[in-house]
């Protein structure tokens, strides 16, 4: 199973996407994760850091060679969801390129919908515990009290404003292009999480057949 996770910033990628690959047994590739490690680690330049940093976008050709090179790990060869990847119209069509190098495709491109003010509330409120990765929100989902809680730095109101205004632009070509290509599933993301689980697996069995 090959899938893409699209969508906002807050709209729930990496909350369903932990489900999702637990259920279909494909690893999580979160270019998000990926990047965030590698700036914890010192790894980036700062160009990166900065974009990161802003609510930007990295360049395309950083984020592609992450890809390119986490899907050829061994755990990547029977499926993989892509989390947050890609963003723009030059990234999709080299995650193509790729994957017909391969004689494989996408099963289906998953956008998750969420109204912006539930967007902003659902970022500036997510906390998430450094020891497991285990994302909480002070709201809808608790952290337990021994939780070592971090808050993101690019988190904060106007940052989070500043990356859906990204987002918007950035994906305006990204949703009509799979639109096109006939595998797109548009997902409504409000509701609780497993309310959104449900209609997400609904949307991968229809691709599936
Ligand atoms: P990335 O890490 O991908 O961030 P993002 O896309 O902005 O998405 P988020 O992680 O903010 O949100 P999410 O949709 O995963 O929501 P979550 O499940 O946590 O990217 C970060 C940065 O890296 C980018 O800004 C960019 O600079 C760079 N980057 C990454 N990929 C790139 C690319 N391809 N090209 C260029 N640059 C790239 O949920 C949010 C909160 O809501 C949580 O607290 C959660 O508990 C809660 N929640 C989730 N679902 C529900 C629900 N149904 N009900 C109630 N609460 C819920």
């Amino acid at each position: 199973m090959r899938l893409v996770f699209v969508g906002p910033p807050g709209a729930g990628k990496g909350t369903q996407a932990k489900l999702i690959c637990e259920r279909y047994g494909i690893p999580q590739v979160s270019t998000g994760d990926m990047l965030r490690a590698a700036m914890k680690e010192g790894r980036l330049p700062a160009e990166v850091v900065q974009a990161m940093d802003s609510g930007g976008l990295v360049s395309d050709d950083v984020v592609i060679d992450l890809i390119r090179h986490r899907t050829q790990q061994d755990d990547a060869k029977r499926g993989f969801l892509l989390d947050g990847f890609p963003r723009t119209v030059p990234q999709a069509e080299a995650l193509n390129r790729l994957l017909e190098g391969k004689g494989d495709r996408l099963n289906a491109v998953l956008a998750l919908v969420v109204d912006r003010d539930l967007l902003v509330e659902r970022a500036v409120l997510r906390r998430t515990d450094k020891r497991t990765g285990q994302i909480y929100h002070l709201k809808y989902k608790p952290p337990p009290p021994d939780a070592e809680l971090e808050h993101r730095a690019d988190d904060h109101e106007d940052k989070v404003k500043n990356r859906i205004d990204v987002y918007e632009r950035m994906t305006a070509d990204l949703l009509p292009f799979y639109e096109r290509a006939g595998i797109l599933e548009k997902v409504d993301g409000v509701g609780d999480v497993a309310e959104v689980t449900q209609r997400v697996l609904a949307a991968i069995e229809r691709r599936a057949k």
